[in-house]
């Protein structure tokens, strides 16, 4: 009889019964949570502002996942008072939406660094980077000096937008043939920047380490955190979203 299978108790001494209808029910659930994931365009609410980080910025990007900055900052604001009134607005989930891997978490051995840009001066993050102790005395910091004697080797910096554009990051053919230039115009301020700040806006163009006859790999580290919650204005994409 159908109605048979129903029966809980012949269910519950029959292993195998039992096992491929939890399986059953279980992946129903996963489908019904996940499936439509697939389907819609986005889950992230796309936010003005964002765009993918210049060459420089990336590059800088690379060297925080290198030397596992990561163990000890989180690049997430969560939404909680102690947070917001130390780091600032609570992070947007479009302003991570071009981060592969992603910064989140909760581990604070150091401050969040979600929006630690222009916060400080390029000066101050080199001395801080060179010698913590320098400037705060408590500091736990690594020290990361060979940083600023270190040359930016970046020629295969087009290879790296085209891993992130096979993720899903909108740069085009035209950004990561130029990857390389944009790279280096970036960190030297050497030549004309229009071209740049067009297809990236907000690109904050200058000498960051304070040695302009090099680009180190401190320079695009300095890059890259001074670039940290610059790009949207969060306020103004709050305001929107009340107004809906
Ligand atoms: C062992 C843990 C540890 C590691 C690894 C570490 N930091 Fe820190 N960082 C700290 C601590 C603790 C502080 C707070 C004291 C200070 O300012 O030095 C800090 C502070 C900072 C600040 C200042 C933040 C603010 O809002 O005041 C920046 C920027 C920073 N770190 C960047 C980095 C970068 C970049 C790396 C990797 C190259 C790194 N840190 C690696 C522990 C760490």
């Amino acid at each position: 009889m159908a109605s048979k299978i129903f029966d809980h108790g012949r269910i519950e001494r029959n292993v195998t019964l039992l096992l491929v209808l939890g399986l059953l029910t279980v992946a129903i659930g996963g489908i019904v949570e996940i499936a439509p994931l697939f389907w819609i365009d986005s889950t992230i609410e796309k936010v003005e502002g964002m765009r993918p980080y210049t060459p420089l910025e990336q590059a800088g990007r690379n060297i925080y996942i290198r030397e596992g900055c990561y163990n000890c900052h989180s690049q997430m604001i969560r939404p909680f008072r102690d947070e917001t009134e130390r780091y600032g607005h609570y992070s947007l989930a479009a302003e991570s939406m071009y981060d592969h891997p992603f910064q989140w978490g909760s581990k604070r051995t150091g401050p969040d660094l979600a929006r630690v840009g222009g916060r400080y001066s390029d000066e101050w993050q080199v001395q801080h980077l060179k010698d913590p102790r320098s400037v705060v005395p408590e500091s736990i910091m690594p020290t990361y000096t060979f940083l600023a004697s270190r040359e930016l080797k970046a020629e295969t910096i087009g290879d790296d937008l085209t891993a992130l554009r096979r993720v899903g990051v909108p740069y085009t053919d035209e950004d990561v043939k130029k990857a390389y230039d944009d790279l280096r115009l970036q960190g030297t301020a050497g030549g004309d920047q229009a071209d740049l700040q067009k297809r990236y806006p907000k690109a904050q163009v200058r000498d960051y380490d304070g040695d302009p006859a090099k680009l180190t790999e401190m320079d695009a580290l300095v890059a890259y955190l001074q670039m940290l919650g610059t790009l949207v204005d969060v306020n103004k994409a709050e305001a929107k979203e009340q107004f809906k």
